[in-house]
């Protein structure tokens, strides 16, 4: 099987020659089956239109205006889109189900970052609902990703139970935190460096080199796609509500920035010294960028409130502050991965102990089932042997676990001896298989896409 040259990421050549790829021969045979047309569109093809007011349609979103389909064409360079056509339908050149996907990187324990294909705009419409539209294009990008060679996906969700069945997990958990800032009360440190308002642009060319330099930190973390940036700077010309968004700098002693956040505050015209302030994006390259800036916004002015979302599960933010109990924080599934090439992925990502196991790996779709065994040393580089049948290495531990369990331990959010003690692993030794898939960084993701 063909597989990217993982030390080098995703390079440029690999991703056009993916988002330029066929779709998948088995899905679209389905799919033809059942009058359907599965095919692929360029983005400056005239098809774009229909394609992007059937996405917009199918997250219950208005028509998209004129203004908006041309940023958005603009802005979706990076992506391979492909629909699904009812050609017996009254507007057979508008797609009934979409999906788009483009190969960017992971970030995996260790700070490797490994090429991954990333899925969104995944809609059915309503017309077309649970005849296996979903599934036939889910399998099919998944076939198209192992043809490309890209050892993982990954995608972020709106409804929890839709893609287990496919092998995804979630992987990377996400925190959302409502702190009452006078109960706060900040006992973090108080850096040497600067706090300063700097313009939406000048935020906007900040955030992408900020990220480039913190996201290989923390397990979860994606290349972001360059257009994200605008939405979070709000300097994407069809933004809505632009004028809200405030940006901060922080630059250290030495002036060098190295952090900067968008926030909007909203008053409370009953009571002036009630606002709420809601952090868009918040980037810190250091430890005295990330305690400076969010001094900065606990400490605001007439706020009473600060709201943020996407942080990890494990802020240090819980431990800058004097009342912990000052901070509702509620956490939830946000960042799936699904394991492709599972000799690819388990030799990319740094482990937490030395130890022997044999993963014997199901696959409801059939992509990545096998018996592999791991072998981590004491620098926590693994190895893996794919195992041929009846053969059982020595003393190593036997993990039994469906792929949708691997991916799930894959970041170290979760410990296998929790999934065998919920039923979802079987395991001769949880203890051992926790220490060695463990890892001491909890995994985040800090978009959405
Ligand atoms: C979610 C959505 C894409 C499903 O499309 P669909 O073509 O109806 O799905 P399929 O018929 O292929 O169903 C595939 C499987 O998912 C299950 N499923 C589909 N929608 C589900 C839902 N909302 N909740 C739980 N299970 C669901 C089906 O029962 C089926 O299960 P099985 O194959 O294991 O028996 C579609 O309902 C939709 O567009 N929703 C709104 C947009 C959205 O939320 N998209 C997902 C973005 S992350």
């Amino acid at each position: 099987m063909k597989t990217l040259d993982l030390t080098h990421g995703a390079d440029e050549a690999d991703r056009a020659a993916f988002r330029a790829g066929p779709v998948d021969e088995e899905s679209r045979t389905r799919l033809a089956a059942n009058g359907l047309d599965y095919r692929r569109l360029a983005v400056d093809h005239d098809g774009f239109v229909g394609w992007l007011q059937t996405v917009a349609r199918g997250f219950q979103d208005g028509e998209r205006t004129d203004e908006q389909v041309a940023a958005s064409r603009d802005r979706s360079g990076y992506r391979r889109l492909t629909g699904v056509y009812d050609p017996a339908g009254p507007m057979a050149d508008a797609p009934v189900a979409t999906i788009a996907s483009w190969l960017g990187e992971l970030t995996v324990p260790g700070g490797a970052a490994i090429p991954s294909c990333a899925i969104s705009a995944v809609t059915v419409a309503p017309t077309h609902r649970r005849r296996g539209v979903a599934r036939a294009m889910l399998e099919g990008e998944l076939r198209a990703a192992q043809a490309a060679g890209i050892p993982m996906a990954m995608l972020t969700v709106s409804e929890s139970p839709l893609y287990g069945r496919y092998g995804f997990a979630p992987a990377a958990a996400s925190a959302s935190w409502q702190i009452e800032t006078k109960r706060a009360a900040w006992i973090g440190p108080q850096p040497a460096g600067r706090i300063d308002f700097v313009t939406r642009e000048r935020v906007r060319e900040l955030l992408p080199s900020l990220h480039e330099r913190m996201r290989h930190r923390f397990p979860g973390e994606i290349d972001v796609p360059g257009s994200h940036w605008d939405g979070f700077a709000g300097t994407n010309p069809a933004a809505e509500k632009v004028g809200e968004k405030r940006a901060v700098q922080y630059a250290d002693a030495a002036g060098e920035v190295r952090g900067a956040a968008v926030y909007a505050v909203r008053e409370n015209h009953d009571d002036f010294t009630k606002a709420t302030a809601t952090v868009h994006y918040l980037l810190a390259e250091t430890d005295d960028a990330y305690a400076a800036l969010w001094r900065f916004l606990l400490e605001l002015d007439l706020v009473a409130e600060v709201h943020a979302g996407e942080l990890s599960i494990d802020e240090p933010l819980l431990w800058m502050i004097a009342d912990q109990r000052a901070a509702k924080v509620t956490v939830r599934d946000h960042q799936y991965v699904r394991i492709i090439d599972v000799v690819a992925c388990l030799e990319a990502r740094r482990y937490g102990a030395a130890g022997a196991l044999v993963l014997d790996v199901s696959d409801p779709i059939g992509l990545s089932a096998g018996r592999y065994l791991l072998e981590v040393d004491d620098a926590g580089v693994g190895r893996v042997t794919v195992l041929a049948d009846g053969e059982s290495p020595e003393g190593a531990v036997q993990v039994a676990l469906g792929i949708t369990e691997l991916s799930a331990t894959y970041l170290g959010a979760v410990s296998p001896a929790t999934l065998a003690a919920a039923g979802r692993v079987t395991t001769t030794d949880p203890t051992t298989a926790a220490r060695v898939l463990g890892w001491h960084t909890a995994p985040r993701l800090s978009i959405w896409y």
